[in-house]
């Protein structure tokens, strides 16, 4: 069906259906916009027609924009000649009838329509702002027109999906219809009851909501203020309150024209691209090179999973909100009861945010049973393992493992730095072992780090992600190796940041500059979050094994003092009972001062630079060994692991900004004043030679 034209004009009982038809999900690519207007057109031009449908095919409405477009010349459109214009124009009502998604373009062409049904699983919204522009077809000017610029504005500055129920609440949906119906039918009869109904409802002619903006003169200030914290340093989110401002102080044509204007500034900004690149990186994350065209994923309809510690927990809880039946297995009744106490703990806080319900806590809540034994897990589909961190310990568990499991189940490891291969030798089937790295809290950050062992099966390999992409995750591969990608990419950031401190540097003034630079939180405040006992054992160990290890002893002072961060009340910060704000601490400034002998005035950039340059260096390291399948890869994990600022692209899209070139010279300079661990990687010095781009390296 879809080589012929993409959008076609069916007849049906005197209403004419325009049929968007461009798998998978009507975006609006080349030839659809002309579609449109010329059945329109044709609509108009036909006797027999009394009414249009504005319909895709499919599974979806019209998803929106084509994001490759975005940031390209286009060819200009005739003033007046868009299809939101020729809607407008229409002497014919035309019904927008919503399945799947209507986002961006498509909820733009469906608010140019004189009429919206819904059925009730569909999503509408104007993301545009999430790639850092702004809705350009009339969305800022239309929406605040049809439901008050209060609630456009959250709409349009959070760039969230609307359920249709909401949306219809709100007044963007004339009808909701349930699930299931034959849509073209209820469509065309809708459009049959309302032929004839005169004058035709035009969102651009009503004024009335508009006035909320008058009777609240300060609610644009007001929005400005509530975003100033998540929309620090981006302008997109700004540009969208002024364009929306602009619907309610100008006629609607100057505010087209307005709306024009801003999405003109923003289109090639930095910010925007950064975040199209972002938007790309992710999903490129999911694929597999190479993957056998005939691999299947191995069907995922129940779970285990062993240790009900702070990950065992969270992942439990992931799996139970995904809808997947899972079981908790710890060695005792005592250890289960304090884990699930702890996932309790967290769903309550979710209720009192507000992000779920009750019911809907006990629903998930139901899914989780607790087990002692083995023999309880041995038809689940798939195990993950969130024991101690101990080799011994894991190995012992995927014996057992091996010995109940039915064949073919997926044996998963959440290990966060123990050798796959170690732990899959102690199966006899280690083709089905691979890592499923979760990173703190399992249940909140998005990334998934699936590790990738030497004989990891590539079915199992595409099984697991595809489990992360049902979780709601990104998913993306790493080799297995120390660290495996996103830590062993972050490491050297996590060094340098100590030794700025024997150089003269205060925590507060490097996290000041992280935070300033977009991050939530800095990395102190962070290592004060997670325990800095853990970064010490794992310095205990590396120095055990290699005596050239660079020793951090301001950061083995504080744990040796029992400073292990938050949970002992200091750490690089000091902590009031609690609260926890990190405050900087006299006593801390003291220990730096005895380890920093010659401290100097080190500057904002350099302390930017040698933290982020630090893990792009080893970043390189990790592509040149093989160890993951692309440079945005490592950005899609630093965006999802670490925080890193999203406006920013990643940490290699970042560093792009600043030239390879320059990169590598400043790292090759910090090589002479330093020594070996700013050796530049041989694969950085061959891209800064070809002049070539950070973000597209391969192995
Ligand atoms: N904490 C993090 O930030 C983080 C992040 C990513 C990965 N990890 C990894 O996740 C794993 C678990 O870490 P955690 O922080 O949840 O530790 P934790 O100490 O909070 O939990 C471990 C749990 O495993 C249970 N356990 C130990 N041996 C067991 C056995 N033989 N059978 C059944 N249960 C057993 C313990 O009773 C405990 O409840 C480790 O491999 C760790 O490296 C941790």
């Amino acid at each position: 069906m879809s080589e012929a034209a993409p959008v076609r004009l069916e007849r049906r009982e005197g209403i004419g259906l325009i049929v968007v038809d461009n798998p998978p999900v009507n975006a609006l690519g080349p030839g659809i916009r002309e579609g449109i207007i010329a059945a329109l057109e044709a609509g108009n031009a036909d006797p027999e027609i009394r009414a249009m449908v504005l319909i895709g095919a499919g599974r979806s409405f019209i998803a929106g924009a084509d994001i490759r477009q975005f940031g390209k010349r286009r060819a200009g459109l005739p003033l007046g000649g868009r299809t939101y214009d020729v809607l407008d124009r229409s002497a014919k009502p035309v019904v927008a009838a919503i399945h799947g998604y209507a986002l961006g373009g498509g909820l733009e062409n469906a608010l140019a329509c004189h009429y919206r049904i819904a059925v009730r699983s569909a999503r509408l919204g104007l993301p545009e702002v999430l790639i850092g522009i702004l809705p350009s077809g009339g969305g800022t000017q239309r929406l605040p027109r049809l439901i008050g610029p209060k609630a456009a504005l959250e709409i349009i500055v959070s760039g969230r999906h609307v359920p249709a129920e909401e949306a219809a609440r709100l007044g963007v949906v004339d009808a909701l219809l349930e699930d299931g119906v034959d849509l073209p039918a209820a469509a065309v009869a809708y459009a049959q009851s309302i032929a004839e109904r005169r004058p035709l409802p035009r969102v651009r002619d009503m004024p009335e909501k508009l006035a909320e903006a008058r009777e609240q003169p300060g609610l644009f200030e007001a929005m400005r203020k509530s975003i100033a914290r998540r929309a620090r340093n981006q302008k997109a989110p700004y540009h969208c309150i002024a364009a929306v401002e602009a619907a309610c102080t100008l006629p609607f044509d100057e505010g087209m024209a307005r709306e024009q204007a801003l999405f003109a500034e923003l289109e090639n900004s930095d910010e925007a691209r950064a975040l199209r690149y972002a938007f790309f990186a992710e999903r490129e994350a999911a694929k597999i090179p190479d993957l056998p065209k005939d691999t299947r994923a191995r069907e995922v309809r129940s779970a285990a999973v062993i240790g009900a510690g702070t990950m065992g927990g969270g992942i439990a809880m992931c799996l139970a909100d995904a809808g997947i039946p899972v079981k908790l297995l710890e060695a005792s009744e005592a250890a289960l009861e304090r884990g699930l106490g702890r996932i309790r703990a967290n769903y309550a806080t979710s209720v009192k945010r507000g992000s779920t319900t009750e019911a809907e806590v006990e629903q998930r809540l139901s899914r989780i049973e607790t087990v002692t034994e083995y023999e309880a897990i041995a038809e689940c589909d798939v195990v993950i393992e969130a024991v101690f961190e101990e080799l011994a310990v894991k190995q012992e568990v995927f014996v057992r493992l091996d010995a109940v499991m039915r064949p073919g189940a997926l044996l998963l490891t959440n290990t966060s730095g123990i050798d796959i291969d170690a732990i899959g030798t102690a199966t006899r089937r280690p083709q089905d072992v691979a890592g499923a790295h979760f990173f703190s809290p399992a249940n909140v950050m998005k990334l998934l780090e699936v590790v990738n062992g030497a004989r990891t099966a590539p079915e199992v390999l595409f099984s697991t992600m595809q489990l992360g992409r049902r979780l709601g995750k990104v998913a993306a591969v790493a080799g297995n190796c120390d660290g495996f990608v996103a830590n062993r990419s972050r490491a050297p950031l996590s060094t340098e940041m100590v030794i700025l401190l024997e150089e003269g540097a205060l925590p507060e003034q490097v996290d000041r500059v992280m935070v300033e630079f977009g991050y939530p939180m800095g990395p102190f405040a962070v290592g004060d979050l997670a325990g800095l006992d853990i970064g010490y054992a794992g310095r205990k160990r590396r120095a055990a094994a290699n005596p050239n290890a660079r020793a951090l002893p301001i950061a083995d002072a504080l744990v040796e003092m029992g400073r292990h961060g938050q949970k002992t009340g200091a750490g690089w910060y000091r902590y009031e009972p609690g609260d926890r704000t990190p405050r900087p601490d006299p006593e801390v400034a003291r220990i730096i001062r005895e380890f920093a002998t010659q401290p100097r005035e080190i500057g904002d950039t350099e302390i930017l630079h040698r933290l982020l340059f630090a893990s792009v260096n080893e970043a390189c390291c990790i592509l040149q060994e093989g160890k993951a399948y692309r440079a945005s890869d490592i950005d899609a994990m630093w965006l999802h692991g670490f925080g890193f600022p999203r406006y920013h692209g990643g940490l290699m899209f970042w560093a792009d900004g600043i030239g390879a070139r320059a990169v590598h010279d400043q790292i090759a300079r910090w090589h002479q004043q330093y020594g070996e661990r700013w050796a530049p990687s041989a694969l950085l010095r061959d891209i800064a030679e070809r002049g070539a781009l950070l973000r597209e390296a391969r192995p």
